[in-house]
């Protein structure tokens, strides 16, 4: 598996826990960022897994080295851990059903940037984390799976946030068994993944 990530990689490390090397699951092998300053960078080193940094200069020179590189390292499983671009349909096509985000809102509610800040204004009791294929869209694609949290009175964006990070470093591990495993696979796929061709 590979993650990407932009920032600070506390996916990152809950991923790295939960699939350390020899895991009969499968490995995180590489980890990368547009951004040379991630602190997920850190995370991955410190582990003694390979971190590398693509510093954007712009989507296609970005998409053509990350694809070189996943090719490589044979990597079979891209894991978006806040990573904060969007990516083109010519890296998500050949990806598709191998290629998953996680994103801090009940989708498809909420796509984008400063969900915590919205969930808030719009009063809701509730949200959570979703795990997804992703297609061409931003935060759409064919769930994985949902884990849902309480919004509690007085809550603020920052309460908010830890009490969904919390969930999602349980969330997000049990979303790449599932697609491991073969129960989860994106609509269409379901013929292949019963002849065990998935
Ligand atoms: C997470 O909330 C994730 O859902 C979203 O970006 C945040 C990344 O946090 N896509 P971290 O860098 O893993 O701590």
């Amino acid at each position: 598996m590979a993650v990407m990530a932009s920032g600070r990689g506390t996916n990152l490390e809950a991923l790295l826990e939960a699939f350390p090397p020899q895991n009969p699951w499968g490995e995180v092998v590489l980890v990368l960022s547009d951004n040379p300053e991630a602190y997920a960078l850190k995370r991955a080193s410190r582990r003694g897994v390979e971190a590398l940094a693509i510093p954007w200069r712009g989507r296609k020179a970005f998409e053509r080295e990350a694809l070189d590189l996943l090719r490589a390292r044979n990597v079979d499983l891209v894991l978006l851990a806040g990573f904060m671009r969007l990516l083109s349909p010519g890296f998500v096509e050949p990806w598709y059903g191998r290629l998953l985000n996680i994103h801090p809102s009940l989708l498809p509610d909420y796509p984008g940037l400063h969900v915590h800040r919205r969930v808030l204004e719009a009063g809701e009791r509730e949200t959570g984390s979703t795990v997804h294929f992703v297609d061409q869209g931003m935060d759409t694609g064919p769930i994985v799976l949902q884990g849902r949290v309480p919004v509690l009175p007085g809550d603020t964006p920052e309460t908010l946030e830890r009490r969904v990070l919390f969930l999602e470093h349980r969330l997000y591990p049990k979303a790449v068994r599932l697609v491991l495993s073969g129960l989860a696979f994106p609509p269409g796929d379901g013929l292949k993944a019963l002849l065990g061709e998935a």
